[in-house]
Formats: C-alpha cells, structure tokens, sequence
C-alpha cells in the first residue's frame, strides 16, 4: 500500500489517479489546510475505487502513527506542504514549522513502522538564480529568495542526511518545474483559495470572467518575446512521473533527485495566446513591472529522468490549456 500525504491536494489527487490505475492501493492523508476532501470523490468518479482518507496533520505524530498501524504501508509520496510562496515571506514561522515538521515527523514514523521507500515533491525553487539553463540535478542549487524555496531546500538536506545514516533508506527527490492543466475528464485540477499566485490558475480564472486582466509581470526580460520564460508540465505527465519514481524506490537504495520537468521554455505571451485559443475568448492582459524574485527563463534538463526513470512529458502546452480549461468552466468555483 503507498501512503500519499497532501493527496487531496493538486498535484497529489491526480497522482493518486495514476497510482490507482497502475494498480496500486492508495491512502491519503491530508488536514485539507489547502483542499477539499470531495477532490478524492472524483478520483473515484475516473477510477472506480476511493483511497481510503485520514483527515490528519502530517505534524502530528501520535496520529500519523495511528495511520502506519492500521495501514500496511510499504512506500510513501509526501506532498503535504504549503506553498504559497508570496504567504511564506509573511508567515516564515508556519512555513519552516509545518513543511520541515511534516517531513521529520513522518520519517520518524517511517522508521518506526520500518517503511524504507520514500518520495518527496521537491521543487526546482531550490536552484540558486545564477545558473546557465537549461538545469541539469548538478546545477547550483541555495541562495533561495523566500522561505518556501528554504523549506524544500532544506527538505532535500534532511533527506539526504538520513539515507547517509541508513543504507537500507530509498528516497527519490523530485524537483518540478511548473505544473500547469488538468485530468482530462475536468473532473480534477488546481482550486486555488484567494487570489492565485501562479500564472496558469489566474489566467483561467480571468478566462472564466472571475478576474478581469491578467497583469503580465515585466515584459522587459532577454527573452524572445520579453516576457518570463518557464518550463510548464501536465499535471498528468508529474502525476506518472511520481509511479516511476515510487517503482525506482522501491528497487533501489539511497538517495536520488530528478528533475520532471518538459525541457521546453514557455513565455507569459505563449500561455496566454494558448489559453486564449483553447478558451475561444480574449484574455485581456497589462503590462506591470516585474515581480521581485523572478527570474527571466528557467527550464530543466530532462536527462536524466529520462534515462533512469524512463519518464518523458508526453502532452503538450495546448493540451495543458485545453484540460486547464475544462477543469475550469465545468468547476467555475473550483471543488466548492
Ligand atoms: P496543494 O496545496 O494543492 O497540495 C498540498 C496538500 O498538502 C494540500 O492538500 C494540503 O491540505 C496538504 N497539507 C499541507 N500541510 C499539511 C500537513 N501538515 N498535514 C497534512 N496535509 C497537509 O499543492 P500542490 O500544488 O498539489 O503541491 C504538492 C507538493 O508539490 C507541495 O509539497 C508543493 O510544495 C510541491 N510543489 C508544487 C509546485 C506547484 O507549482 N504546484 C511546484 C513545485 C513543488
Ligand atoms: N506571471 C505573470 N503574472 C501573474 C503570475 C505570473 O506574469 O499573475 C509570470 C511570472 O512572472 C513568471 C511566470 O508567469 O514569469 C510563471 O510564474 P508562476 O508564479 O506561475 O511560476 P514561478 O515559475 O514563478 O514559480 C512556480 C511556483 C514555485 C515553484 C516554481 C518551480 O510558484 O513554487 O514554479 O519552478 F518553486
């Protein structure tokens, strides 16, 4: 059985999704501090079957013990974690405390329950801003601008120390770039609370009429168009690359990081003249300074999932939009 924390969440739901339909028995555990519980409804509605769900914080040992006890756990995929990176330069404290809690605590219980495999959402916010694209897994990583980016930094160190102290540990670290669309059934996707802070979830929900523009951050980068440059990946092509992973754990020892990423360079421009031909409509847009901490182009190097994993994106941008924009206008206000 693989325990999946944050599985309610985004990118967790659609992994349980593929999990299921690779045969695997899934359980959730998630405090739905950033979900819904009815998204695992829907995974049900794709699968036919419903991960079992423990509506329990990561944090809290006693627990999440509970949950190693009653489940016979043998690999773990641990995305619980807040995210918001804007939310972490004013709440550092919530931050380091529950995204570096959330991975101590359950390896604690891990070693406990002597469960072995792990696989852990890393990002590629752990890359120090002054690399050479594209990033390959030895590109310099630190100097990371907010505490989020720190507590995944931070996240891979714990990690790496403890597959260091014992030999038998098998932990993937899977660095993604930006994941962006939907399950293709629109039955699953991203439900940002508030105002969103990434550009895929604002520009749909200007798509949906809920917000009226889009503010383009900055259209003065060495870009082609000038506009920020990123490395967007299908929700579904992370989501299987997490059962590749959770297969290489679970047949492998030590610690290993990836990038999961498309190895192709998206601009602002792109997404939105994509969207808009998927969406049918214009999505009105302005020109506003750049936002502090961006940087001009960031995409991976996609080498080595692919040729250790086997994992290569198969979907491309206008698929991305296009299943973004049915998740959207059959859900105008998300799981709600
Ligand atoms: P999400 O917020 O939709 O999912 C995270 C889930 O974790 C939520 O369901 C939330 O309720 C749960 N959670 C948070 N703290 C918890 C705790 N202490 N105990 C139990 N559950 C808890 O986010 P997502 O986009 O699906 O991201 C999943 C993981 O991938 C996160 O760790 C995130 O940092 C990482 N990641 C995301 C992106 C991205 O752009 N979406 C990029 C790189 C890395
Ligand atoms: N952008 C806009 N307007 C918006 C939002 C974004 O122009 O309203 C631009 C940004 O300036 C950037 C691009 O769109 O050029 C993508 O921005 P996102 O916020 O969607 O994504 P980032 O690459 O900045 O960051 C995301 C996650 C991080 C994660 C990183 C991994 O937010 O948590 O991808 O590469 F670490």
């Amino acid at each position: 059985m693989i325990l999946v924390t944050g599985g309610t969440g985004f990118i967790g739901s659609h992994a349980c999704v593929e999990l299921i339909n690779a045969g695997f028995d899934v359980v959730v555990v998630d405090n739905l501090v950033n979900s819904h519980e009815k998204s695992l409804d829907r995974v049900q509605q794709i699968t036919g079957k419903r991960p079992l769900f423990f509506n329990v914080d990561v944090c809290d040992e006693k627990a999440l013990d509970d949950v190693f006890s009653q489940c016979s756990i043998d690999s773990v995929i641990h995305f619980a974690g807040l995210k918001a990176v804007g939310e972490s330069v004013q709440k550092p404290l919530e931050y380091f405390s529950n995204n570096l809690d959330a991975s101590m605590v359950l390896c604690k219980v891990m070693r406990k329950h002597n469960v072995k495999n792990l696989v852990f959402s890393s990002s590629a916010t752990v890359y120090s801003g002054d690399n050479t694209m594209p990033l390959t897994e030895q590109s310099k990583t630190g100097n990371c601008t907010n505490p989020y980016g720190w507590t995944k930094y931070m996240g891979e160190q714990i990690f790496k120390a403890l597959c260091v102290a014992d030999s038998d540990l098998s932990i993937v670290l899977l660095r993604y770039f930006n994941p962006v669309g939907a399950h293709e059934s629109g039955l699953i996707g991203e439900d940002p609370q508030g105002i969103p802070n990434n550009l895929m979830p604002y520009v749909s929900q200007v798509a949906i009429g809920r917000r009226d523009h889009l503010t383009v951050f900055g259209d003065d980068y060495d870009t082609p168009d000038g506009t920020g440059v990123r490395d967007y990946i299908h929700v579904v092509d992370l989501a299987q690359a997490h059962v590749l992973a959770v297969r290489y754990a679970q047949n492998h020892k030590g610690c290993e990081v990836f990038n999961i990423g498309t190895g192709k360079g998206s601009s602002v421009l792109d997404i939105v003249h994509a969207y808009e031909k998927a969406c049918g409509k214009k999505i009105p847009y302005v020109i506003g300074p750049r936002r502090a901490g961006d940087l001009a182009t960031v995409y991976a190097d996609t080498k080595k999932a692919n040729e250790i994993l086997g994992f290569k994106a198969k979907y491309d941008l206008e698929r991305m939009c296009a299943d973004s924009w049915r998740w959207q206008s059959m859900n105008p206000k998300g799981f709600e």
